[in-house]
């Protein structure tokens, strides 16, 4: 395979860290952006990021999307007097050509933080650093630009698995910013030729999730013998998506002849809070100690992904059985809890 150059935005996050990981074990070379938004606490993101500092073929660049001269980035120009953390990180600063193919995972996530007046901070980092980049990928040759939608664009969707051509309805304001961010992909697609694709993922898990999200939260309670809160009666469903097979489904869609359309990326595995409980609770060997609270605003009753547009256009087929991938989540977390880093 030829040694692309990519570019991998949120490269210190939960999907996009291994991401690069992918890129860079395929061949490639990966320039990683992240601005260590505070959503969650930066040395979980260094941790992240550690194996990828090590390679000759990673180069790390700590800015906001909105402080950079993107174009010139794009270009292949990296802005030598900023970013770089390291004399050892601009030895390695050297482009050989303009980026190929643009991963945009850099996001403020969170569904159920997004409203008020957090409201303005997913303006900002999901819409409006979408549009800076496509402004600076116009008139490029970009192979492509993968940018990473949600499942959280459908709200309670009409059909179960829910195919991409039902009319998107969020259901928090986060997943209106993330529809926001999606349609000006496509927007560019057709107006530029940008070669956008966006793919909306269900509910990723695996080493790394943030410690945010629902299996995060419980692993850790259980190891911890702490109480666990499930938001409304637990019977709400989610297809959940392994990490590695989110960031296959995500290469995939970089490299297949597809442009100007959007992709579900789900895991195949549609299970109730309740039903992950129980499977965690003979994975750790533990009992959960479970709290009902009030349902949270934000949160839809049920995901379930029709996976059939990704299979047969990028060949994408989900690996991991939920069993496996709680497995790894929560091999790697409590190795991470007996770490001092782990926070
Ligand atoms: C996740 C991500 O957080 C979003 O960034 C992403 O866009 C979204 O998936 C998506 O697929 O679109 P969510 O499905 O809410 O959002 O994922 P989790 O935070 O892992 O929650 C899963 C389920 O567990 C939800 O029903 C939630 O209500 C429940 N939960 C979560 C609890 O009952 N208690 C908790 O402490 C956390």
């Amino acid at each position: 395979m030829t040694s692309e150059i990519c570019l991998v935005t949120g490269v210190a996050g939960f999907v996009g860290s291994q991401l690069a990981e992918r890129l860079i074990r395929d061949g490639h070379v990966v320039i990683g952006i992240d601005c260590f938004a505070d959503y969650y606490p930066r040395h979980v993101k260094e941790h992240n990021l550690s194996t990828l500092r090590e390679q000759e073929r990673f180069c790390f660049l700590e800015a906001d999307l909105l402080d950079l001269d993107l174009e010139a980035l794009l270009r292949g120009a990296l802005p030598m007097d900023r970013g770089s953390r390291s004399g050892d990180d601009r030895q390695r600063a050297k482009l050989p050509g303009p980026v190929d193919y643009v991963f945009h995972l850099a996001a403020q996530a969170g569904v159920r933080e997004s409203w008020g007046r957090n409201f303005d901070i997913y303006v900002r980092n999901n819409v409006l650093t979408t549009q800076r980049l496509l402004e600076a990928a116009k008139g490029l040759s970009l192979k492509k630009l993968v940018y990473a939608s949600s499942s959280s664009i459908y709200g309670d969707a009409e059909a179960f698995p829910t195919p991409e051509a039902v009319a998107p309805r969020p259901h928090s304001p986060y997943g209106v910013t993330k529809l926001a961010a999606e349609h000006l992909c496509l927007l560019y697609w057709r107006n530029y030729r940008v070669p956008a694709v966006g793919l909306r993922y269900f509910t990723v898990y695996g080493p790394r999730q943030r410690p945010d999200m629902g299996f995060h939260r419980f692993i850790r309670a259980m190891l911890e013998g702490q109480e666990i809160a499930i938001y409304g009666d637990g019977e709400q469903t989610r297809d959940f998506t392994f990490v590695s097979d989110a960031v296959d489904g995500t290469v995939r869609a970089a490299f297949a002849e597809v442009a100007g359309e959007a992709f579900n990326i789900g895991g195949g595995s549609r299970v109730s809070v309740n039903q992950v409980i129980q499977l965690l609770e003979t994975i750790t060997g533990k009992k959960a100690r479970v709290r009902y609270a009030p349902p949270s605003l934000g949160d839809v009753r049920h995901t379930s992904a029709d996976i059939r547009r990704a299979a047969s256009a990028l060949g994408y087929a989900p690996r991991t059985s939920l069993a496996d991938g709680l497995r790894a989540e929560a091999v790697w977390l409590s190795s991470m809890l007996l770490e001092p880093v782990a926070g």
